[in-house]
Order: C-alpha cells, then structure tokens, then sequence
C-alpha cells in the first residue's frame, strides 16, 4: 500500500511537471506561459479540479510506447471565475507539443460532455502542434469527435477558444466551431496549411504571421474576435468577457451590482448628433453614455468597424449591443459588417440576452465589389437573425435609419419590443439627393424638391405617425427609458414555429 501511494504520487508529479524544466523553459522563452500557469490566471484561485491527471496514451507505434507522460498533453477539469462554474482544457505544449491524441481528445471530450450536462461554458486555451502524427488516423479521430460535440454544444454552453500558440490544420476547427475566439499577439497562429505547404502549392511566400497571426485574424479575416498582447492579458479579458454570460441557454444573464444610478440622464447626449446630417460622430460615445459605466465588452473591434458590437450592462444586466458606426463608411453595411452582426445576434439569442440597437445606417454599400461579394446573401444573414431572435428587443434610432437597412436595423416590423427614435431621426426609402434624383429626374429646381422631401422624411415623425415608432425620445433619457423597458420585458415569452432548424442563407 505504502508503494502504491508512492506510485499515485509519483505519477501526480509527473503531470504536474509535464514535458519536464527544460521544455518548460523553452516555453517561458517564447514569452508563453505553461498550460498549469495559464489556468492559474484564468481561474479563481484554488479553484480548480483536475480530471485525468492520471491519463496516459495508448499509442505503441515508432517508438512511442516507451514515451508516455501522465496527462498526456492537455490539462483538464473544473474551477471557476468570479464564482461562477465553467469547464476548462488547457493544451500542454511541453507534451508532445500539445498534440491531440487519442486519449488526450477523450479527456477533452469528457470536460465538453460534462458542461453540458452541468449547464456552464468550456474555455479550451489552445497551444498545439496539431494531430500526434504517430497516431495516425486515431488522431484524425479525436479532433471529429470534439467537433462534432462543438457542434451538440454550440447554443447550449457558451464555448470560448483562446488560442495562445500554433493551431494548425485540422486544429483550427475546432476554435472555428465555438462562440468566440481570442488570440494572443505575436504567439499564436491559426492557419488550415502552414506556410511551407502554402508555398509548395501555391508558390507564395509568406510568414507564419502573415498568414494566421493574431492580426491577421481580427482584421482580415474576421476568425478571431479580439487579440491581446500576452498570456496574462488575454486570460484576464477572458475573465472580464466571461462575467457577462449566462452559463447556458437554460440561465439567464447574469445580475452584477450596479452603482450607476438607473434614472441617470446624460445632457451630452442630447447634442452629440450634429445638426448636418453629414457630419460624422462617434457611437462609441452614445453607446458608454447610455450603459452602466465601464461596462461594455467590445467584440471584434477591429474588423468591420462599419458596425459595433458587444456585451455591456443595463442596470447590472448584460445586454448584447449593436450598433452602426458613423465614423467607419458613414456606417453603412457591407458584407463584413452583415456577418459580424448576425452571428452575434444568434449568439445572444441562443443565450437569452437582450439586444439593444442603435441606428444610424444610410443604407447598405453600393458598388460591384459588394454586389459580386454577395452582400444580397450576406444582408440576408443579418435580416434573418434579427427576424428570428425572440430576445426582447429595443431599438434606438439616433439619426439615419434608410431604405432596406432601416428595415434590417431591429425594426419595429421585425417583431421590435420597443423602437424608439431621437428628434434628430431620419427615416425614409433613401437620402433626399438620391430621391430627387429618381423621382424628380428632370424638375428644374431640384434644390426646392430636395428640401421638401428633406423636410417630409428627414424626421422621425412620418414612422411615429404610423406606429413604426412607439416614441420619439429625448435623448438623455435614453438610458433610463432602455433600463425601463428591460424590466418590462423580463417576462417576455414568445416562440418561433416548431420546426427542424431554419434555413439561414449562410
Ligand atoms: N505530433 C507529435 N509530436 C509533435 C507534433 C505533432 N503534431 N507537433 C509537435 N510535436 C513535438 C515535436 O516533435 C517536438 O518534440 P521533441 O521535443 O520531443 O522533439 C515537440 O513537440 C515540440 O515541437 P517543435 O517542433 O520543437 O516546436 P516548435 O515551436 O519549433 O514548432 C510547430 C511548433 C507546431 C510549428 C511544429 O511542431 C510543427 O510544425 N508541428 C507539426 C504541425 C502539423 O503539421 N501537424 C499535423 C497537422 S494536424
């Protein structure tokens, strides 16, 4: 018995040490930390619980059977964050360089299988060198099965990728199949063929950054949401983000102390739209103004910065925020902007987290890279999520609301709770110069024509009018009226005909 307690000891040792000092070394070298020291920082302290510390791989090809390390790669189990429960994997790089095993996948498979059950989200931090090659196809085997419980997952649990070293191949579907994916800058890669095959195939040169950098990605791309400047930044953001979400589609948000009165009325509100319709203004602004202070998680900052969006507070409660920006393109919507929105909005309506809208949209982009693009089926994606969202919804037109993009912007017509405007509003099919241009194509005075159009349809009046507006606000009160609403609609059931699942143009 006495060297039986020796050998648990032992091996526990052996998967605390991982590949041993030296690759841990090496790992610190890079400027990354070690797969233990990450969960460290992400979970609450002493909280975390390791399952399968104890796993080894069963693989006795080349050589293989004589190289086993207890862990076998990947560091698993339980804590939480702020004391909320979640699920999470940590890749070991000094094992093996962090490849997915057959084994090492059913210790992942088995945290995923257990958020699920238990109704809290899985972090994965991924830092691997892809399937073990000696395993061959039982590899190939692993990363299907976690795809395909991504898949069972996905609407269930919030999944959230941090990717802090190489994924690649196969690899990256699996980050590519959960709700968010952070990347730390520098160190990490996502790519589906590294830059030697690139360069066998295609004859192009490039570097491992270029091609899947954290950059590249929250750019470019538009895989990766948000990239931090190190280990310890990205795990603490992780920490932040995750304060916001519910645990499951079964939870709701999650309720935080708010010491921002809920009645508090902001006078610069009332101004920040300028009197030109031209003049652009940032709705970075309105958007802090109007939630609890400091509270809004802004995702994907930098792509698409045509729109905004993000999780931030209302009254303590999250709220997920979309938002036109009349900095970036006037905050028309192209492609980008139309897929970045959509899958957020799924996101939160999957979650149950209430959508606050702002608009301030001229319209969708013209021109032929954005027709050849598909912007007819990439729009739709955003059409289609507002349509089918059964989260409360509100609205808030600040300034432009124009044609189809009025329409797709969480319109009153789209099953809106509560769709207001500001004074400043302009609804209509389309900006007065345009309009003039096709219905009053050869008026001699086009100016007079512009201004009686100006005058009819630059205001929100002609929608209130007809109840396409439930009010016309004054801005300062927006945050209040919002917060009201909110409450109002706590209650609010209804449900989308039973069916097998939609068909969302993708
Ligand atoms: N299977 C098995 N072992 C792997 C591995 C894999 N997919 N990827 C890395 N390793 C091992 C290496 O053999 C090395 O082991 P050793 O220290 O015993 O020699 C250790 O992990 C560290 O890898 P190394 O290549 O020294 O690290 P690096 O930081 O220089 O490079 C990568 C990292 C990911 C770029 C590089 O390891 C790589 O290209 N791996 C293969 C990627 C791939 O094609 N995977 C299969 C496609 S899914």
């Amino acid at each position: 018995a006495h060297s039986l307690k020796r050998t648990i000891d032992e091996k526990r040792k052996e998967s605390i040490q991982g590949g041993g000092k030296t690759k841990r070394d090496a790992q610190h070298n890079k400027g990354k930390l070690t797969a233990r020291e990450r969960l460290d920082l992400l979970l609450d302290k002493g909280t975390f619980r390791e399952y399968d510390a104890f796993v080894e791989h069963q693989c006795t090809d080349f050589g293989l059977d004589a190289k086993k390390i207890a862990g076998d790669g990947v560091v698993t189990g339980h804590g939480t964050i702020h004391g909320r429960r979640v699920f999470v994997y940590s890749q070991d790089f000094t094992v093996f360089g962090g490849s997915l095993s057959r084994t090492n996948s059913l210790k992942i498979l088995k945290v995923m299988d257990q958020a699920v059950v238990v109704g809290a989200p899985i972090i994965g931090l991924q830092d691997s060198g892809g399937a073990r090659i000696q395993e061959g196809v039982d590899s190939l085997a692993g990363y299907s099965d976690i795809f395909q419980k991504n898949v069972l997952a996905s609407g269930v649990v919030p999944q959230l990728s941090l990717v802090m070293g190489p994924c690649a191949g196969g690899a990256v579907y699996s980050p590519a199949l959960t709700d968010f994916i952070f990347m730390v800058r520098d160190t990490s890669h996502m790519f589906v063929t590294g830059p030697d095959v690139v360069k066998t195939v295609t004859n192009e040169k490039v570097d491992q950054e270029v091609l899947g950098g954290a950059i590249t990605h929250t750019r470019k791309s538009g895989v990766a949401h948000n990239a931090y400047a190190n280990d310890i930044e990205a795990l603490q953001r992780m920490r932040d983000f995750f304060d916001y979400l519910p645990l499951s589609n079964r939870d709701q948000v999650p309720v935080r102390v708010c010491e921002d009165p809920l009645d508090r009325e902001d006078a610069a509100l009332d101004t920040i739209v300028p009197t030109h319709s031209n003049v652009a203004y940032d709705m970075q602004e309105v958007i802090s103004r109007i939630l609890d202070k400091h509270s809004f998680f802004e995702l994907a900052p930098e792509y698409a910065g045509n729109i905004i969006v993000g999780l931030g507070r209302l009254g303590g409660k999250t709220v997920g925020v979309v938002a036109n920006q009349p900095l970036v393109s006037s905050g028309a919507l192209d492609i980008d902007a139309s897929v970045k929105a959509a899958r957020f909005i799924r996101f939160c309506d999957a979650f149950n987290v209430p959508l606050v809208t702002l608009v301030d949209v001229p319209g969708f982009m013209p021109g032929t890279a954005q027709e050849h693009g598909g912007i007819i089926r990439h729009g739709a994606k955003l059409l289609y999520a507002y349509c089918e969202a059964t989260v409360p919804k509100l609205t808030v037109i600040t300034r432009k609301a124009y044609g189809g993009a009025y329409i797709v912007m969480s319109s009153k017509h789209l099953r809106g709770d509560y769709n207001v405007a500001w004074p400043s509003a302009e609804i209509a099919v389309m900006g007065a110069s345009g309009a003039v241009e096709v219905i009053f194509r050869n008026h001699h005075d086009k100016p007079k024509m512009e201004a009686e159009y100006q005058e009819k349809f630059a205001t929100p009046l002609s929608a209130a009018r007809r109840g396409y507006l439930d009010d016309i606000i004054q801005p300062r009160t927006t945050r209040a009226r919002l917060i009201e609403q909110l409450d109002l609609l706590k209650t609010k059931s209804i449900q989308n005909p039973w069916k097998k699942h939609g068909t969302i143009p993708l």
